[in-house]
């Protein structure tokens, strides 16, 4: 199969991983990068060659946001569009990801090594499944929202846009995470939680609001 030239926009860790697994799938040709960061310009980061500014002309319309944080990802994905109407985001799924019958992985989306995504699931545009996160059967994961590494997600759940669930949390079936939430490392869900929280804990309960692009990395 012929590979597809494909840009990617952060240099930062999570562009390391997205790299990564463009290599391995062997589908995809990396041009270079994208970032703000005068500094950079000229330099090359994890082998390729840093283009220019977010805001750019485009060598091709085509690629990954390697961005971690949720809001920022999607900040930039509306300023590539503005750039680019064109533009088509591409997923990365690690080979070693295990996919279910049924599954839709939206546009941008990063599925990382030993993820298993279960039958009829929807992963959202620009969702990251980190490493050797478990999401089970009928799970809606929304635009933008990211599973922590080693966390699990029982059937039926719905994590809605924005959203963060941390590192080695467990979500038991059927709850709904609210938007622009972040659950706590190692958390336990066991009921639904609100819009703009901060939750942790086993039971994980809300212990404060938070706002739309708060940092939580
Ligand atoms: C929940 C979280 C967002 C809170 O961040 P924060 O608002 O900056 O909170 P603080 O670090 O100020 O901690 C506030 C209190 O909550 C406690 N706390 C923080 N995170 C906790 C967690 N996950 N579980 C239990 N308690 C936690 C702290 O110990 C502190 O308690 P104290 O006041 O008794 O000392 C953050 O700690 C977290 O868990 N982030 C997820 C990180 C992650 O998954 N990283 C992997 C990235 S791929």
């Amino acid at each position: 199969m012929e590979m597809e030239d494909i840009v990617l926009f952060g240099a930062g860790g999570h562009t390391k991983v997205v790299i990564d697994i463009v290599e391995q799938m062997e589908r995809h040709h990396i041009i270079g990068i994208y970032d703000d960061r005068p500094e950079l310009m000229g330099t090359t980061y994890f082998g390729y060659p840093v283009l220019g500014p977010i805001r750019s002309d485009y060598a091709v319309n085509r690629g990954i946001i390697g961005i971690g944080n949720n809001d920022s990802r999607a900040l930039v994905s509306r300023i590539i569009l503005e750039q680019a109407p064109e533009f088509e985001f591409v997923h990365a799924i690690h080979p070693s990801a295990c996919i279910g019958r049924d599954v839709t992985i939206g546009a941008g989306a990063v599925v990382m090594a030993g993820a298993v995504i279960n039958p009829s699931t929807t992963i959202g545009p620009h969702c990251i499944i980190n490493t050797m996160a478990s999401v089970d059967h009928d799970c809606r994961v929304d635009a933008f929202a990211s599973v922590g590494p080693g966390t699990h997600l029982g059937g039926n759940v719905h994590v809605m846009g924005h959203s963060f669930v941390g590192i080695g949390a467990t979500v038991i079936h059927q709850v709904t995470i609210g938007s622009e939430s972040v659950i706590g490392a190692g958390a336990t869900v066991v009921h639904d939680i609100p819009n703009n929280v901060i939750a942790i804990g086993s039971p994980a309960k809300p212990i404060r609001t938070r706002e739309t692009n708060e940092k939580f990395l």
